[in-house]
Parts: structure tokens; C-alpha cells; sequence
């Protein structure tokens, strides 16, 4: 289950399938894949305009909800199906019957599902969403970003760094941080040093330290392959 803020029509299709990989943004590619199947460590994406930083944001996160969420794929069988027992049921019916013991924890179908917790948010988004949320007496979206399986802020580095927005921000990854949770994070900011410079934070460069790095090259597609043609 993806939530948060909506990727948009324009990045709706982006898969690793229709990534096109090249040299420059080859070690990009492997990571993020790497990042959605682990399901461990966090990532960081560097680049300019247009390289491509967003698309494999979105890809990661589609691939993470495929690999990490199990949900039946439906709680009818198939006529040629039989129904058997899980060893759970079979052990609680065999206790019961024999008198024994009257309450075996047993799991159905629907408490096995899972559905994996991913929350996508560019971080103009997110700043405003928190504030609006402050100002409500709120702390949902706050608590969500805490605690969600995968975190994916977009465009880091784009919002202006208030004292509200360090704060706000501190707390998120230092959280996950400590508690050994994945956030993937796509910035055009240069470099760590930049980022340390901008939020002059101990905790965000803790956190930026704990996760993969790479710097995603090539050319601004907007401009190469976009950009509508007039005849
Ligand atoms: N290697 C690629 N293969 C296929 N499409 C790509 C590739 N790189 C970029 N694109 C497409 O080019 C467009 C621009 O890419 P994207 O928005 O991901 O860039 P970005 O690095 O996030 O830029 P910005 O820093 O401005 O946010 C998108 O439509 C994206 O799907
Ligand atoms: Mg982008």
C-alpha cells in the first residue's frame, strides 16, 4: 500500500522494466533494486534535473509493496482445488477434540495477510502537510512517516530549512535511523557536505551515512526525449 503524497499521472507508469539502463545511471539502477528486495537499508539518490532520480523512486517503491506485501490472491478456490488444513488448524481441531486444550492460537488467511506501509512524499509536500497538521493539533502524518515499512521523501533539499522543518525532519529519520527502517530519498543538492551545510544536523548526516549512495549521471531527459515537438 502506497500513501502519502500522489506520484501523479506523469510518473504513474514508472517500473524498473521501462528504466532505460545505461552506464551512467547503471549502479543507480542496481541499488534501488537492491534497496525494494532487501528491504534493510535506505538509499540516496543524487543527481541534476531530469536523470531520472524520481522514475527509480517509483519503481522501488511499487517493487517493495510487490515483494514485502503478501495478500491471497483470492479466499476462493478454484473448483479442481481441495481446501487442506493448515498444520495450525489441524494441530488446534486434533486439541480440541481431545478436550484438551482449549485455546491454540491459530492464524486465519486474513490475519496472515500483510500489506506493506509505503509513504511517498516530496518534501514541499511534506512540510506543508505537517504544518497543516501542527496547526490542527495533529501529529498523524508525523507518526506515519515515523513508523511506515519504507519511507521515499522526493526533491530533499528543495524546501527551505526552517527551524519547524529541521525539527520536523530530525525527528522522522532519527527515528527510523534507531530503528533500523528504510527511507530512499532523491535530491539534486550536490553532495553530503551540502546537505550537512543546509541542515547543519548531526542526526541527518548519522542517517545519510547508514544508507547506500549513488549519484544517478546522464543526461535531463525533460529536455532530450520530453519535450513536445511543434511541426
Ligand atoms: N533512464 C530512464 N529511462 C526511462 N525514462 C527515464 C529515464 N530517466 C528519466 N526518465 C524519464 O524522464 C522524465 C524525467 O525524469 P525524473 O523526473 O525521474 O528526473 P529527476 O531526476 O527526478 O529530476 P528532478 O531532479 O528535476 O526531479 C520522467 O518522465 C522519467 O520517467
Ligand atoms: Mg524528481
Amino acid at each position: 500500500m502506497i500513501r502519502g503524497a500522489p506520484v501523479g499521472k506523469r510518473f504513474q507508469h514508472c517500473t524498473f522494466e521501462n528504466f532505460d539502463v545505461e552506464p551512467s545511471n547503471r549502479e543507480a539502477f542496481e541499488a534501488c533494486r537492491r534497496v525494494a528486495e532487501e528491504g534493510k537499508h535506505g538509499i540516496m539518490l543524487w543527481g541534476k534535473n531530469g536523470v531520472g532520480k524520481t522514475h527509480l523512486l517509483v519503481a522501488l517503491m511499487k517493487e517493495y509493496d510487490r515483494l514485502h506485501s503478501y495478500i491471497p490472491a483470492s479466499t476462493q478456490l478454484p473448483e479442481n482445488m481441495v481446501d487442506i488444513p493448515s498444520a495450525s488448524e489441524l494441530i488446534a481441531n486434533a486439541s480440541e477434540s481431545a478436550g484438551e486444550i482449549d485455546d491454540i492460537p491459530s492464524l486465519s488467511r486474513s490475519e496472515i495477510e500483510k500489506s506493506a506501509h509505503v509513504e511517498y512524499w516530496p518534501l514541499l509536500d511534506l512540510v506543508s502537510v505537517l504544518r497543516s497538521d501542527i496547526a490542527h493539533g495533529s501529529q498523524v502524518t508525523s507518526t506515519r512517516c515515523r513508523e511506515c515499512d519504507l519511507l521515499v521523501l522526493d526533491d530533499f533539499g528543495s524546501e527551505r530549512a526552517t527551524d519547524f522543518v529541521l525539527e520536523e525532519l530530525e525527528r522522522i529519520v532519527d527515528w527510523r535511523y534507531r530503528a533500523l527502517m528504510p527511507t530512499a530519498v532523491a535530491t539534486n543538492l550536490p553532495d553530503s557536505a551540502s546537505v550537512i551545510k543546509k541542515y547543519g544536523s548531526r542526526a541527518l548526516s548519522r542517517w545519510i551515512g547508514s544508507c547506500y549512495d549513488v549519484v544517478v549521471g546522464g543526461e535531463d531527459r525533460r529536455t532530450s526525449s520530453e519535450r513536445p515537438q511543434l511541426d
